[in-house]
């Protein structure tokens, strides 16, 4: 059996550009535990029951801050900001002005700029047992994007076994924002190979087709007859492999942007589930946001080795990122991701643990 322990608090007390780095703990009544960095506001471990009782780390990452900085930049559980995804040749227009983000992903700024909101050192505010609060004020200009940005994301861990991840932003300018979380899941256990056996259903009918810079045509596709189609629970590894455009463009995997339907949405339901049957762990994933971005850890490349010495494979993991849709800045049929001075941004996500045996 893995013993699967959180990270020592020691190994994350670091300098960077400056400020104190520290790892937070929260834990429930019910045995499941969260540890998290202000190194990108950012989930280092989940420890959660399996279906023996016995504590499973079930997200990727790294056992001290120095591993984080050593490893590729994959983003692992960090907050994404200020703009989520891809924003096609890093360039949007408001109200007649241009701004430019330099590109970090081919010719596509990704991810809110190569030193977005996962790459700063988040204040810590209020810390308790079962919840943490992480501020960061990003500057007007920051990564070329408008407007000075307060933003605070707030983690709370319920006895119902949810972790979950409250998003609150305001603006002195008209900007543009999308937030998520980038935890890679893994329901058999971090660094335990691949993905392919979990099964996963997600609401939505159409999901974004994207062209060869992974930008969305902006024309939504169905999923019905294609390997997107998650509507019934199917295994992930089921058509992956599949010779499908699509896939392919996904560089050799999911990594599309979902619509999610509205009726899930509206009644507050799991907009996603996915479970494992080795551990019998269930996940499931709500949200206030829109869309999800369903990736399949392609870019991993088995490098990089996590919290237990195994190596990061690709399809060694998945994310569930709920967000608005990629490059909605230049996509005008797209949900506004506009923010105005005067109005407040919210958004909330739970990941809600369960085992089925
Ligand atoms: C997101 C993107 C992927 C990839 C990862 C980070 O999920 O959609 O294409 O860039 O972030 O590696």
């Amino acid at each position: 059996m893995t013993h699967y322990t959180l990270p020592k608090a020691r190994n994350f007390e670091h300098q960077i550009s400056g400020k104190n780095t520290h790892l937070i703990t929260l834990e429930n009544s019910r045995g499941m535990a969260v540890a998290l960095s202000d190194y990108g506001a950012r989930i280092v471990s989940l420890l959660v029951p399996d279906k023996h009782g016995n504590p499973t780390d079930v997200v990727l990452g790294f056992d001290s801050i120095k591993g984080y900085l050593a490893a590729d930049e994959q983003y692992h559980g960090v907050t994404v900001g200020r703009f989520a995804n891809r924003i096609a040749n890093g360039r949007f227009t408001i109200d007649g002005e241009t701004f430019y983000i330099e590109p970090n992903n081919g010719a596509n700024a990704l991810h809110g700029g190569a030193n977005g909101f996962h790459s700063r050192i988040w204040d810590r505010r209020i810390v308790y047992k079962e919840k943490a609060d992480f501020y960061y004020v990003a500057a007007d200009g920051e990564e070329g994007f408008p407007g000075k940005l307060s933003v605070m994301v707030k983690y709370r861990l319920t006895d119902n076994n949810e972790l979950i991840i409250s998003y609150r932003a305001q603006t002195d300018k008209p900007t543009v924002i999308n937030l998520t979380n980038h935890a890679y899941f893994n329901l058999n256990g971090e660094g335990n190979g691949d993905i392919h056996n979990h099964i996963l259903q997600i609401q939505a009918a159409n999901y974004l087709p994207v062209d060869e810079h992974q930008i969305p045509t902006g024309v939504p596709a169905p999923v019905e007859n294609t390997p997107f189609d998650f509507r019934t629970p199917k295994l992930i590894g089921q058509d992956i492999m599949q010779p499908d455009d699509q896939l392919i463009k996904g560089n050799g995997g999911y990594d599309h942007n979902y619509i999610l339907d509205t009726e899930a949405l509206a009644k507050k339901r799991p907009v996603a589930t996915v479970r494992s049957p080795v551990t019998g762990i269930n996940l499931e994933v709500l949200t206030t946001e829109p869309g999800l971005q369903f990736y399949t850890g392609n870019f991993l490349t088995g490098k990089d080795k996590g919290k237990r010495g195994n190596p990061y494979e690709k399809h060694g993991a998945f994310c569930l990122e709920t967000q608005h849709f990629p490059d909605s800045p230049n996509q005008l049929d797209f949900p506004t991701t506009l923010l105005l001075p005067g109005h407040v941004f919210e958004s909330q996500t739970i990941y809600r643990f369960s085992v089925v045996k």
